[in-house]
């Protein structure tokens, strides 16, 4: 069936939606995206995911192509015109089309497209078995705290995680775990401390990083946000990653080594737990 996707103040069908060859967010990935889940047919974070738009967009001078209101109707509107209750939304803003300049064009209007997904997000395979990550050099650019469609290198590291029959990679940088190719990494360590990288440009600020310390703090557990090596992760208690797809997702294994009994573990199945049961109480 096909989907209702909204380009640029229209609803079409899948098949009739069109953007420019020009457009620069095809031409030099200038273009910033967020992706927000859905549960039960509710926002999850989304006051969150708007703010790190809002950012995003700053940080490139690029214009808002809506305000947060308008945002909120038209996030709305896709979930009803595609009938979604669970599965994701993709918008993705570009600085729109103009003749190809490296030079920001003065005078373009930005791109906005969205379109759902939808999946079980909730009960998934990965989520009970756990996944198993390797280790790769951090090879993106040093912006990571801006939100960018520039993604190659993440599904390059994506691909040499699944032909080494791995979940996913985790980027290493000056001999420290920056973050998932699309999430965020913690440990937990055998004292029971949770450990995710600091804030910086060296990863993106995740929403789901976010809501999980803090539901962590308030259950009264320790979260220390300090960057870790592979090898403290290796002889962690458990492991996970966290992002708006995967919620809290258990990684059993780093480079072979696995973890406990290479089952999800207590924490980690305790966070997801808690952050889906808020999650869907705090959902717009
Ligand atoms: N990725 N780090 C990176 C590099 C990411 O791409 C993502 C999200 C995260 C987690 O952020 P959040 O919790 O706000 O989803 C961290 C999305 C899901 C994606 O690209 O599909």
């Amino acid at each position: 069936m096909s989907r209702i996707v909204y380009v640029n103040g229209d609803y079409v069908p899948e098949e009739e939606a069109r953007v420019s060859v020009f457009d620069r967010g095809f031409l030099f990935a200038d273009a910033v995206y967020e992706v927000t889940t859905v549960l039960g047919g509710k926002l999850v974070d989304f006051p969150g995911h708007m703010a790190r738009l809002a950012r995003s967009l700053d940080e490139l001078d690029m214009a808002h192509p809506a305000d947060d209101a308008t945002l909120l109707g038209i996030h709305h509107e896709m979930v009803a015109r595609n009938g979604l209750t669970e599965g994701l939304i993709y918008l993705q803003v570009t600085r729109g089309a103009a003749d190809r300049d490296f030079l920001y064009p003065e005078a373009a209007e930005p791109t906005l497209v969205l379109f759902t997904q939808e999946k079980p997000l909730v009960d998934t395979p990965a989520a009970r078995a756990g996944i198993s990550v390797i280790t790769l050099p951090d090879r993106r650019w040093a912006r990571r705290d801006i939100k960018t469609v520039q993604l190659l290198y993440p599904s390059m590291a994506k691909m040499a995680a699944k032909r080494a029959g791995a979940g996913d990679a985790w980027m290493v940088e000056d001999g420290k775990v920056t973050e998932g190719t699309s999430n965020n990494a913690w440990i937990v360590t055998r004292d029971g401390r949770l450990v995710t990288r600091d804030l910086s440009p060296a990863i993106l600020a995740g929403i789901t990083r976010a809501a999980v310390m803090r539901y962590a703090r308030e259950a009264q557990m320790t979260v220390e946000e300090r960057a870790f090596t592979p090898e403290e992760a290796r002889e962690a208690a458990e492991a996970f990653v966290t992002s708006a797809s995967t919620f809290v997702l258990p990684v059993v294994a780093i480079d072979g080594a696995t973890l406990g009994d290479g089952r999800p573990g207590p924490v980690a199945q305790r966070l997801r737990a808690l952050y889906i049961e808020e999650s869907r109480k705090a959902a717009l």
